[in-house]
């Protein structure tokens, strides 16, 4: 990372036990793997993992332990093309073991903090129809439904809902929760 990249990073929390940090080429192999975990029939393969992580136009980060920055636990990634004024949420993923603690929220706003740092002004993401626990983590944030992609989920067969965010207004202030560490 330059010097000017490093400026310009973002602090990232520590939630709990665990924090956040830029994901990059080195974690591949675990990022393959916990996507097989968490997505089972959905899951990536290593190639589409590999281009997403060299895109300039993606931003990926991880959630890892405090105590084992290495080992990943969870991530979330962000597609925004130059001169767009709109990006996707590419994917959010947590460790079965480590939901349920505001991860997911924080990911979510990490995402969009960097999508407003790149000019977006609008967010959309993909959704199965049959993941309340995401859909509540996205109407949460101020997501709405603007239709149905039909048998998008294959081999499962399963519609996807997209869901579109206006990113004006949107408060992406730390919680209670979070307190600020030196950014990756
Ligand atoms: C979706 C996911 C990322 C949420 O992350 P998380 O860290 O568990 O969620 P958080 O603790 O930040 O909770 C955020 C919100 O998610 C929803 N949520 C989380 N756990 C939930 C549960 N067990 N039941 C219902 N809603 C739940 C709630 O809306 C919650 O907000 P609240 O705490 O104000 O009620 C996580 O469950 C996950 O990795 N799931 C498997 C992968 C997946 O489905 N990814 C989405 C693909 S589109």
């Amino acid at each position: 990372m330059s010097a000017a990249d490093a400026a310009s990073a973002p602090a990232f929390p520590v939630i709990g036990d665990w924090t956040l940090r830029r994901a990059a080429g080195d974690d591949l192999d675990q990022l393959v793997a916990l996507e097989r975990v968490i997505f089972e029939s959905d899951a990536w393969p290593a190639k589409l993992w590999r281009s997403e992580l060299e895109s300039p136009y993606t931003w990926y980060v991880a959630v890892v332990a405090t105590a084992a920055p290495d080992v990943v636990l969870g991530y979330a990634g962000l597609l925004a093309l130059p001169r767009a004024h709109d990006a996707d949420i590419q994917t959010i993923g947590l460790a079965a073991e480590v939901r349920g603690h505001g991860l997911g929220r924080e990911l979510m706003r990490q995402l969009h903090d960097e999508a407003r740092r790149r000019g977006v002004r609008e967010m959309f993401l993909d959704v199965r129809v049959d993941n309340p626990v995401a859909q509540g983590l996205y109407t949460s944030f101020g997501y709405q439904e603007i239709g149905v992609r039909k048998g998008y989920y294959q081999p499962d067969d399963v519609d996807a809902l997209v869901m579109r965010l206006t990113l004006e207004g949107l408060d992406t202030r730390p919680s209670a929760a979070t307190r600020p560490t030196e950014g990756q």
